[in-house]
C-alpha cells in the first residue's frame, strides 16, 4: 500500500521530469466482455484524464457501459479544489455500497485529485471498505498493472505517489469529439496560491517538450480538428521548468502557425503573463478572443495573503492591454470570504467588477483545504456573510455578463456546434470564439462544423440563435 503524504507532495526539486515513453506498450486483454463507466468530477485536465483512462481501459479490451449500475469497474475521477466537490464525491461513493452488494464481482475505484490527500485516503481506509482500487494523479497510467494485481489478490489497493510524477507520452486517448479537443501543455502547479491544493494534488510543473506538444497537434490537425484547447494549471508558466528558452508565447506563436481555425489555451495567471502576447493575438486571427485571468481578489491585503504576487493595479493594467485586442473576451476567477476578508476588501473586489466589466466569472466561497497555509489563518469571517457577499457579486456578474452578451443580438457570428443540447435534444449547442454558448435550432449534420449564426435572443448565460444559409 502506498499512501500520500502532502509534505512529500509540497517538495519541489530542479531536476527535469522524466519523460516515460507509453508508445506501444503490451498490453494483456485483462478487461476483455467486460465493461467500464467512468464518473468525472472537476475541470478539463480531469476529463482530459478521463479520456486517456478511456483509451487505455478500451485497450485492455473493456467497453463503455452507458449505465454505471451495469459496468463490471466503475470509476470515480475526483476533484478536491473545494470542500464541496469532495463531499459530492463521498455521496457517490456511499452510493456504490448498494451497487457492490448487488454486485460482489464489481471493481470500484476512486482516483485523481481526490486521491492525493492523505486525509482521504483515510477516511476510504477507514470508512468505505468497499472500495477496491485508489490510485492517484501521478499513476493513471499504471491502469493495467493496478487493475490486473487488484483482480488476483480481490483485496482493497492503494497505490498513491507523492512525487512529482514524471511525463508519460505516447499514452492513448479517446476523445469525446472529433472536431475538438484538449492538449495538455504542462502538468501540476509551482505557484503555491496559499488557498490552492492543486500543487499538492498535481505535483510540481512539468513542461512538456515543444516537439511533443506539436506532433500532437499537428497529428490532431491532420484529423480534421477544428478548436484545440492547451491545457495546464498555469499556461503562461510553460517551459519555465525546462532548460531552453522555449516559452508559451514561443509555442502559441507555431501552434497558431499550423492554421487550425480556433485555438484556446486555460488557465492563465497574471504573474507570468507575458504582454508581447498582446502582439501575438493581433498576428494570428485564429488565436481565440477569450482569456480566463483569475483576479482572485480585488483587495491588494487579500491579494498578499493569497501569495498571488499582483496588485489591483497591476492586474487592471494587465486588463486594459488585453482589451485592446480587436473583440478580446476575458473570464476571471473569484474568491469571496477569503480568511479576514473584510467589509472594506469585498467593497474592493465589487469595484474592481464594476471597472473590468467581465464578459463573465466563476465565484466561490473559500474552501478551507487541509494542508494548504491558509487552512491555518485565523478566519473570523461568518459563513453568512460569505454567503451574502456571494450573492452580492453574483448579482454584479450577471449583469456585466448579460451586458457583454447583449452586444451580440442581431449579429451574425461564427459557432462550433458540439452536440445536441442535454436539456432539449431538437436543439443544437456550441461555443462561439468568444467562448460564448450557443444554442440554436438546426440540422444534426452540423455538429462538427463552424456555421454564422445570426442571435435572435440574449440571456445571461447563453445566446440562442438560427443558422444563416450559405449561398
Ligand atoms: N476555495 C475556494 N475557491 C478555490 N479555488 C481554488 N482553491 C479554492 C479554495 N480553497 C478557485 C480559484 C481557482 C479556481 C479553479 O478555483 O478561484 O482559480
Ligand atoms: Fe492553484 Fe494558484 Fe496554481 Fe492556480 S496558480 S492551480 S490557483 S496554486
Amino acid at each position: 500500500m502506498q499512501k500520500p503524504n502532502l509534505t512529500k507532495a509540497k517538495k519541489r526539486t530542479n531536476e527535469q521530469s522524466m519523460i516515460i515513453d507509453c508508445f506501444n506498450r503490451e498490453i494483456e486483454k485483462i478487461g476483455q466482455n467486460k465493461t467500464y463507466f467512468i464518473k468525472t468530477y472537476g475541470c478539463q485536465m480531469n476529463e482530459h484524464d478521463t479520456e486517456k483512462m478511456q483509451a487505455i481501459l478500451e485497450n485492455l479490451g473493456f467497453s463503455e457501459a452507458k449505465i454505471m449500475e451495469e459496468a463490471n469497474l466503475i470509476l470515480l475521477n475526483t476533484c478536491s479544489i473545494r470542500e464541496n466537490a469532495n463531499n459530492k464525491v463521498f455521496g457517490m461513493v456511499g452510493r456504490l455500497k448498494k451497487i457492490k452488494e448487488a454486485n460482489p464481482n464489481v471493481i470500484l475505484g476512486l482516483c485523481g485529485c481526490m486521491a492525493q490527500e492523505e486525509v482521504v485516503v483515510e477516511k476510504i481506509l477507514n470508512t468505505y471498505p468497499w472500495l477496491d482500487l485508489v490510485f492517484g494523479t501521478h499513476n493513471f497510467s499504471d491502469l493495467p498493472k493496478l487493475l490486473k494485481t487488484q483482480m488476483l489478490n480481490k483485496e482493497m489497493l492503494v497505490e498513491v505517489y507523492s512525487k512529482e510524477g514524471e511525463i508519460y507520452e505516447g499514452l492513448p486517448v479517446k476523445r469525446k469529439y472529433q472536431h475538438k479537443a484538449w492538449v495538455n501543455i504542462m502538468y501540476g502547479c509551482d505557484k503555491f496560491c496559499t488557498y490552492c491544493i492543486v500543487p499538492y494534488t498535481r505535483g510540481k510543473q512539468r513542461s512538456r517538450l515543444k516537439k511533443d506538444i506539436l506532433n500532437e497537434v499537428n497529428d490532431l490537425k491532420n484529423k480534421g480538428v477544428l478548436e484545440i484547447t492547451l491545457l495546464g494549471q498555469n499556461v503562461n508558466a510553460y517551459g519555465k521548468d525546462l532548460k531552453d528558452d522555449y516559452a508559451f508565447i514561443d509555442l502559441l506563436t507555431d501552434i497558431a502557425k499550423t492554421n487550425i481555425p480556433r485555438i484556446r489555451f486555460m488557465t492563465s495567471h497574471p504573474w507570468d503573463f507575458d504582454e508581447n502576447m498582446i502582439d501575438v493575438f493581433k498576428k494570428y486571427s485564429n488565436l481565440t478572443p477569450h482569456i480566463h485571468l483569475p483576479i482572485q481578489s480585488g483587495s491588494d491585503r487579500i491579494l498578499k495573503l493569497m501569495g498571488r504576487n499582483y496588485t489591483k493595479e497591476a492586474y487592471i493594467n494587465l486588463y486594459q492591454k488585453l482589451k485592446t485586442i480587436p473583440n478580446m473576451h476575458i473570464s476571471t476567477d473569484i474568491i469571496v470570504g477569503f480568511p479576514g476578508e473584510s467589509d472594506l476588501d469585498f467593497q474592493e473586489t465589487l469595484a474592481v467588477v464594476e471597472k473590468c466589466q467581465f464578459d463573465y466569472a466563476f465565484t466561490f466561497i473559500f474552501s478551507k483545504r487541509t494542508g494548504t497555509p491558509a487552512a491555518k489563518m485565523r478566519d473570523d469571517v461568518l459563513f453568512k456573510t460569505k454567503q451574502e457577499r456571494l450573492q452580492t457579486l453574483n448579482r454584479a456578474i450577471e449583469k456585466y455578463c448579460l451586458k457583454s452578451n447583449q452586444k451580440f443580438l442581431n449579429q451574425i457570428i461564427p459557432v462550433l456546434i458540439d452536440d445536441v443540447s442535454e436539456k432539449d435534444k431538437q436543439v443544437l449547442t456550441g461555443y462561439s470564439n468568444t467562448m460564448k454558448r450557443v444554442n440554436l435550432k438546426g440540422d444534426k449534420k452540423l455538429i462538427g462544423q463552424i456555421v454564422p449564426v445570426k442571435i435572435t435572443e440574449v440571456k445571461t448565460w447563453s445566446l440562442f440563435g438560427e443558422v444563416v444559409e450559405r449561398n
